[in-house]
């Protein structure tokens, strides 16, 4: 199977739902993911897809171009495309559709969505608001996959740090932050109104620094072979 990072457009918002639904006791409504997308200038969401299948020419359906804004930032793996080894393969995960792409080839690809994250750039900080993988996805680096995509955008678009919340007992989420230098830094007492769960408040070192570049570098190499031996 063979992932790629993409941002999230309408016709992407049933899968979403479904995952959304499927893995949050507090599911947003889908509208909500409309009005993120089309109104919220702060907001950048994105999509994982499965493109696996092959046309006879070897290019990957679901017509690709070299578009996403994902891939465009200087530590992005734009800057490393030209690489035919392991890193120009995992450049090739963030590579995006056309705009033109047709409907019928969208719909078709539906159930093809395997998660989907965003975030909201505020000043200059990135508010993670929110990730998820299907569970029939879950445990082969998808989620992982996305978390880059949105720090490769958040450097992009100017961010310093990134931030986010976490109920104290997802503890999968919560090492996966901890990869990328995300920190406690503090908590919201009762946050999730579900269970009176509390939030950890967990930021990450700032971007620019080597601490943050070093844990980008090195997981990101990895995550590609993990990623090429599920292929
Ligand atoms: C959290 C979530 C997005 C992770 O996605 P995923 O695709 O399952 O995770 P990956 O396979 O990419 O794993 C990445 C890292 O997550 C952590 N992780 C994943 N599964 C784990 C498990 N079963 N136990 C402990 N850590 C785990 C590990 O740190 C892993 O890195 P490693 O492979 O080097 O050990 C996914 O589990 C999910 O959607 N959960 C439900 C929604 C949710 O809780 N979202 C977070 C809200 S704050």
């Amino acid at each position: 199977m063979r992932f790629r990072v993409e941002p999230m457009r309408i016709e992407h918002i049933p899968a979403v739902g479904t995952i959304e639904r499927r893995c949050f006791t507090q599911p947003w409504p889908s509208n909500a993911y409309r009005k993120e997308i089309q109104s919220n200038r702060m907001a950048h969401y994105f999509v994982v897809r499965r493109v696996d299948e092959q046309s006879p020419n070897g290019v990957e359906s679901g017509t690709l171009a070299p578009v996403t804004a994902v891939a465009a930032s200087s530590a992005s793996p734009t800057s490393i495309s030209g690489d035919d080894g392991l890193l120009g393969r995992l450049a090739r995960l963030f590579r995006g559709p056309t705009e033109d792409e047709p409907s019928t080839a969208i719909e078709a690809q539906l159930p093809r969505i395997a998660g989907y994250a965003g975030l909201w750039l505020m000043t200059d900080e990135a508010h993670v608001t929110t990730i998820a993988v299907d569970p029939e996805y879950q445990g082969h680096g998808i989620g992982e996959l996305l978390l880059l995509g949105l720090l490769d955008r958040a450097k992009q678009i100017g961010a310093r740090k990134l931030t986010l919340e976490v109920r104290v007992t997802n503890h999968v989420a919560q090492a996966l932050y901890r990869k990328y230098t995300f920190k406690e830094m503090g908590r919201r007492p009762r946050y999730y109104s579900d269970n009176g769960e509390d939030a950890l408040v967990m930021w990450t070192d700032p971007i620019d620094s080597e601490t943050f570049q070093r844990a980008l570098r090195a997981n990101r190499e990895i995550l590609a072979r993990k990623l090429e031996e599920h292929e």
